[in-house]
C-alpha cells in the first residue's frame, strides 16, 4: 500500500485563524486528496500549539484562564477547516495528555543520553519569539521579527546541544538535495548551519512561566514551546506506543511557511537524530500572503478571515484562487478583486461555461442521456489527446507542489475544449440531423468533463462531486486518477443532469455568493411549486429601450433607459452579447417591482429578462410591437 503522511504547522491559539493559516491547510488538504486519487492511504495531521508565554498573555488580555482560552480558540480552528472542505485525519492539541507524555518521554531519553545539560545563561530574550536571540540575529539592536528591544536575562536552564549534530545535518542536506523544497530554502538553511549552531535553551523556569509541559526530571521547569510543539508530528501518529506510528513516520512530509523554517529545518531533524529516529522525508516551504505589500499577520492586524471569504465566494472558489494565485515558495498579494477576476475568468467563463454548454446540449439534443458516439475523427482524437497530456503534465506539477502551473495547464485544456465546441457547432449538427456526429462530439465533451471533474477534485472538491453526480457517476467510484485516464467510462444511455451553473459569474467583490455553493445539501431540495398568487406578485411589463450605453470600467454592464410607460434606468449584464446601438428601439420584458439597487454607482430600477443557452444569451421580446408598459402574464 502506498502511504503518505502530511502535516501542517500546529497553529498558535493566540489569535483566530486567518487566511495565512488557511492557505497551508488548504495546500495540505489538496495534496492529501491528490494522493488519495493516486491510491495512497493518507494521514493528514493538523492542530493547535497551546503552550507558552504568548498564550498566557492572550488569555490574560481577555480575562480568561489559559485553559478556558485555549479551549475556545482551538475550537475556532477546528470549526474553520470544514468550511473550506478540509478533511484532516487528526486534529492534535498540545495540551492533550498523550502529547504531554510524549514530550516528557523524549526529554527523559535525551537527558539520559547526555544531549541535555543544565547551566546558567545570560542573554537577550525576546518575549515575542519566546527565546534568547543571538547578537548576530539582532537588527539595529532589535528583534528582527518583532522590532522590539530584547530583554537582558540571566537564568539557569536546560540546554540541548545542537552543535554536535551540525555536520551530520549539513551532510544530510547535501546527500538529499530535495529534502527542503523549493531549493532556495535549502540554501538558506545551509547558510545558517555554516554559521554554527549555539545550544538551544529548551526550558523555562516555572517562576516565570507555568503554562507548559513540566520537565520529567525537574519540576521547577516547563518545556520551551518549540521543543514541545515539534513533537506533535510524532505524538499525532501515536508515537511511541501505537506501533502504526512507524509506517507513517517513514513517509512524513511537513508543510510550513518560511517564518518557521529554522525550527523545522534545524532543530527538528537534530531532535530526531538525537532520538535515533529517521528524519522526515521532506519539508515544503511556502511564502507569505501579503495584504497591501505587508505580511498578513495577527500582530499587524491586517488579516482576512477565511470564514468571511467562504460565505462571500464559496469554499471552492477560495481554494482555487489560493492555489492558482500563489507560486508555492514565493510571496503573493491577496485581494478580493483578484479573487473575483481570477475565478470569473477561469472557473465561470472557461470551466463553468464548458460544463454548462455541454450538459445543456446533452439535455436538449440527446434527451438528457449520454449519446451513442459515432465514429471518432481526428479532431475528436486531438482534443482527447491534448486533454490527457494536459492531465499528465498537471500531475507532474501537482507532485511538485507547483499548483499554479498545474492549474494553468489544465485551464489551457479547458479553453481548447471550448474552442472544440465552437468549431464542431453541435447545434448545427443537430439542425442538419447528423446524429452520429453529434453523438460523438457530445460524448467526447462529456468524457472531457468526467476527466476534469476527477482531477480537479483535490482543488474544488464540492464542485467536482456535484459535476460527477450530474454526469450520473458516483464520486466514490470515480475518484481515482487511473480511472479518470481510462477514456470511455461513460455508458451511452446513462442519464445526465443539467444541474445548475457550477460557478455563476460574480459581479464584483462585495457580491454575495449564490447560496447553492455554500451548501450542496440544497441541491437535494425538491423542485418547489407555488400558487398562482405568488406569481401575480411580480409586475412584469413590456418596456422599450430608448437609450443604451456601456457602464464605464466594466465589460458586462450596459445602462439602459427604458419606457414602460414611464422612463426608468436599468443596468443589465448583457454587454458581452449586445452592442448598445443594436438595442435602441427593441422591446423587452421588464421586472418592474424589484427593489432598486445601486450597481457601479448607477441606480437600477428593474431587471430585464433573457434566456441563456450554449450559444449565448438572448433577450425575451414580444412577437410583435406592443404598447410600452403592457402587462406580461
Ligand atoms: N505554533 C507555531 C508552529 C509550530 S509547528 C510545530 C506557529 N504558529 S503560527 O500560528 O504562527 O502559524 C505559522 C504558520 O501559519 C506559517 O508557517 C504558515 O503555515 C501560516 N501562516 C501564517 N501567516 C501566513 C501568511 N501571511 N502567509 C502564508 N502563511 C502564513 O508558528
Amino acid at each position: 500500500m502506498k502511504r503518505s503522511y502530511l502535516t501542517t504547522p500546529i497553529y498558535y491559539v493566540n489569535a483566530e485563524p486567518h487566511l495565512g493559516h488557511a492557505y497551508t491547510t488548504v495546500v495540505a488538504d489538496t495534496v492529501a486528496r491528490w494522493k488519495r486519487l493516486q491510491g495512497y492511504e493518507v494521514f493528514f495531521l493538523t492542530g493547535t500549539d497551546e503552550h507558552g508565554d504568548k498564550i498566557v498573555r492572550a488569555a490574560e488580555a481577555r480575562g480568561l484562564t489559559p485553559r478556558e482560552y485555549v479551549d475556545r480558540i482551538a475550537e475556532k480552528f477546528r470549526q474553520t477547516w470544514p468550511l473550506l472542505h478540509i478533511q484532516y485525519t487528526r486534529f492534535i492539541r498540545t495540551t492533550e495528555p498523550d502529547h504531554k507524555r510524549v514530550v516528557q518521554h523524549v526529554l527523559q531519553l535525551l537527558y539520559e543520553k547526555g544531549d541535555i545539560s543544565f547551566g546558567e545563561y545570560e542573554g537577550l530574550y525576546c518575549f515575542g519569539c519566546e527565546r534568547f536571540l543571538t547578537r548576530k540575529e539582532l537588527r539595529d539592536g532589535l528583534c528582527p521579527d518583532h522590532r522590539t528591544p530584547p530583554t537582558p536575562l540571566r537564568e539557569s536552564n536546560y540546554f540541548f546541544d545542537l552543535s554536535r549534530y551540525q555536520n551530520w545535518l549539513i551532510d544530510h542536506l547535501q546527500k538529499h538535495p530535495d529534502f527542503i523544497q523549493p531549493p532556495g530554502y535549502r540554501e538558506e538553511v545551509l547558510g545558517l548551519l555554516r554559521e554554527g549552531l549555539e545550544p538551544l535553551c529548551i526550558s523555562r523556569p516555572k517562576s516565570r512561566l507555568s503554562w507548559g509541559i513540566e520537565f520529567p526530571f525537574d519540576p521547577n521547569y516547563v518545556t520551551y514551546v518549540w521543543f514541545d510543539a515539534l513533537l506533535n508530528y510524532l505524538s499525532g501518529i501515536g508515537y511511541p506506543d501505537d506501533p502504526s506510528w512507524e509506517k507513517w513516520w517513514q513517509v512524513a512530509e511537513h508543510i510550513i511557511a518560511k517564518d518557521i523554517l529554522k525550527p523545522h529545518a534545524i532543530y527538528w531533524p537534530i531532535m530526531l537524530r538525537a532520538l535515533g529516529l529517521p528524519v522526515y522525508r521532506r519539508l515544503h516551504v511556502h511564502g507569505y500572503w501579503n495584504l497591501n505589500q505587508a505580511k498578513m499577520s495577527k500582530s499587524l492586524g491586517n488579516v482576512v478571515r477565511p470564514g468571511d471569504l467562504v460565505s462571500r465566494y464559496g469554499a471552492d472558489r477560495v481554494r482555487y484562487f489560493l492555489l492558482r494565485e500563489m507560486a508555492f515558495g514565493q510571496d503573493a498579494e491577496f485581494s478580493e478583486e483578484a479573487l473575483v477576476l481570477r475565478t470569473n475568468a477561469e472557473l465561470a467563463n472557461d470551466f463553468g461555461n464548458l460544463v454548462f454548454r455541454t450538459l445543456s446540449m446533452v439535455g436538449k439534443y440527446c434527451q438528457g442521456r449520454v449519446p451513442v458516439p459515432g465514429e471518432e475523427t481526428p479532431e475528436d482524437r486531438t482534443l482527447k489527446e491534448r486533454l490527457l497530456s494536459a492531465v499528465e503534465n498537471f500531475a507532474r506539477e501537482m507532485d511538485h507542489f507547483r499548483f499554479h502551473l498545474g492549474l494553468s495547464l489544465l485551464n489551457e485544456a479547458v479553453r481548447e475544449a471550448n474552442r472544440y465546441v465552437d468549431h464542431q457547432a453541435p447545434w448545427e449538427l443537430n439542425k442538419k440531423g447528423k446524429q452520429d456526429r453529434l453523438g460523438r462530439v457530445l460524448y467526447t465533451l462529456l468524457e472531457a468533463l468526467r476527466v476534469l471533474a476527477v482531477v480537479l477534485w483535490p482543488i474544488i472538491p464540492r464542485s467536482s462531486e456535484l459535476l460527477l453526480g450530474n454526469l450520473g457517476l458516483s464520486p466514490a467510484e470515480e475518484l481515482s486518477l487511473e480511472r479518470a485516464l481510462t477514456w470511455g467510462r461513460l455508458k451511452p444511455g446513462q442519464e445526465v443532469q443539467r444541474g445548475k451553473a457550477l460557478f455563476p459569474r460574480l459581479e464584483r467583490p462585495s457580491f454575495e455568493v449564490p447560496d447553492r455553493e455554500k451548501d450542496s445539501a440544497e441541491e437535494k431540495v425538491e423542485e418547489k411549486t407555488y400558487p398562482l398568487e405568488e406569481f401575480k406578485k411580480w409586475d412584469l411589463r413590456v418596456a422599450e429601450i430608448v437609450a443604451a450605453e456601456r457602464v464605464p470600467g466594466t465589460d458586462r454592464l450596459l445602462r439602459l433607459t427604458v419606457r414602460c410607460p414611464e422612463e426608468r434606468t436599468v443596468v443589465a449584464g448583457i454587454a458581452e452579447h449586445y452592442r448598445p446601438e443594436e438595442l435602441v428601439g427593441k422591446q423587452v420584458v421588464l421586472v418592474a417591482n424589484l427593489k432598486p439597487a445601486r450597481i457601479r454607482g448607477v441606480l437600477s430600477q428593474g431587471m430585464i429578462l433573457a434566456a441563456r443557452d450554449e450559444k449565448g444569451l438572448k433577450l425575451l421580446v414580444p412577437e410583435e410591437t406592443v404598447t410600452p408598459g403592457a402587462e406580461v402574464g
